[in-house]
């Protein structure tokens, strides 16, 4: 084994990106401010004035938002109320694992619609759609994919809820990563272009800290009034103290600079993969992200991701394989995210993995 493990596998900040200090401070402040509204068990739909902040923040009523343990669990809550076993469902080729596990895991029929280099492929979408297909929910992350880096497009964003307005699905906009652009234009939510076909889910571990577990979804009155329901069944209420906390750190002002200090980590660290990259691995193909955690690197046909993943391993580098985001094939794409390591173990990082690229490459014809 090659020195110290660097891991290009986890989508999660490393600890110097995460600001421990203002947390201690804000969380101070919260017991203070409201001490009986940290320690009781407050409500299903969440800390009161942490879902006002979000109405706020989104321009909707606290009706249309519900506060939950991350948005994992808004995600899992939201499939129990929407998606029954058979249902189609559209999701992004690939997509994120989780997700695809649990649509599988809820019997969905899942049907997965190539992500171009600017978001799903509207058009793929459509001829499903005119062929027949009636999915009961579109689920797209528009804002630096999880897995690819991607983003959906203007246009696509328009025409995917001309789409979901014609043939009556619910568009289900995941979107953790959207304060997390560091360079190019921010885009409109599909939320704010139209709130009646339109779920929408983000959440703090990404700007904060993912230990803190909170998340949300803002949605039309009678979906989130059923993940209400869902939500005192579950947990009576989701965690308050935590919830306390990142309301004092949204509405002092801390989490932009939280945001600012990861949003320049990560412009910092998409540049010297994609430089380190370019250098030690020319063979590969990628797009560098304008924001967010991962890169997509695509490799040529015929190289064995099994073989590379463990040649990477022997020499104490983890990434995650492109067939872990999809139903079948990708056996030559992987994901790396840069979120959890620093340039210098970038530039280790990837030396070694071209390293272990150039040993299962050896002897391949090209
Ligand atoms: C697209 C997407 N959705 C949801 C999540 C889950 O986020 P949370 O930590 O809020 O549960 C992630 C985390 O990696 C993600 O990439």
């Amino acid at each position: 084994m090659s020195g110290k493990a660097i891991s290009f596998a986890r989508g999660a900040p490393s600890l110097d990106i995460v600001d421990i200090e203002g947390l201690k401070a804000a969380s101070q402040a919260a017991f203070e401010q409201d001490p009986a509204g940290l320690t009781g068990y407050g409500t299903s739909v969440g800390y009161l004035p942490l879902r006002q902040w979000l109405a706020d923040k989104h321009g909707v009523a606290p009706e249309n938002v519900i506060v939950t343990n991350g948005s994992m669990q808004a995600d899992a809550f939201l499939f129990d109320a929407l998606v029954s076993a058979g249902d189609a469902v559209i999701v992004e080729l690939p997509t994120y694992d989780r997700t695809l596990l649990s649509l599988r895991g809820r019997g969905a029929d899942v049907r997965m619609v190539e992500l171009e280099s600017d978001g799903i492929d509207v058009a793929g979408l459509e001829r499903l759609l005119v062929t027949g297909l009636r999915p009961t929910l579109a689920h797209i992350i528009p804002n630096f994919q999880n897995p690819a880096g991607y983003t959906l497009s203007l246009p696509k964003r328009k025409r995917l809820l001309e789409l979901s307005r014609e043939y009556g699905f619910v568009v289900f906009e995941d979107d953790p990563y959207v304060e997390l652009r560091f360079s190019g234009e921010s885009l409109p939510t599909m939320l704010s272009m139209d709130p009646e076909s339109v779920v929408y889910a983000s959440s703090f571990s990404k700007t904060v800290a993912p230990g803190i577990r909170v998340g949300y979804l803002v949605g039309p009155r009678e979906v989130i009034a059923k993940i209400e329901q869902l939500a005192t069944g579950t947990y009576i209420s989701p965690n308050m103290v935590a919830q306390g906390i990142v309301n004092q750190f949204a509405r002092s002002g801390q989490i932009q600079k939280s945001i600012e200090t990861v949003k320049s980590a990560l412009h910092e660290r998409a540049t010297t993969l994609s430089q380190a990259l370019r250098r030690e691995l020319p063979d590969a193909r990628f797009e560098t992200p304008e924001g967010g955690y991962f890169m997509w690197v695509e490799l040529p046909k015929g190289t064995d991701v099994n073989a590379l993943f463990a040649a990477a391993a022997e020499r104490n580098v983890q990434f995650v394989k492109g067939t872990d985001f999809v139903l079948d094939g990708y056996e030559s794409s992987l994901r790396l995210a840069y979120s959890g390591v620093t340039p210098a173990e970038i530039e280790e990082g990837i030396g070694r993995l071209a390293e272990a690229y150039r040993e299962v490459t050896a002897g391949v014809p090209a």
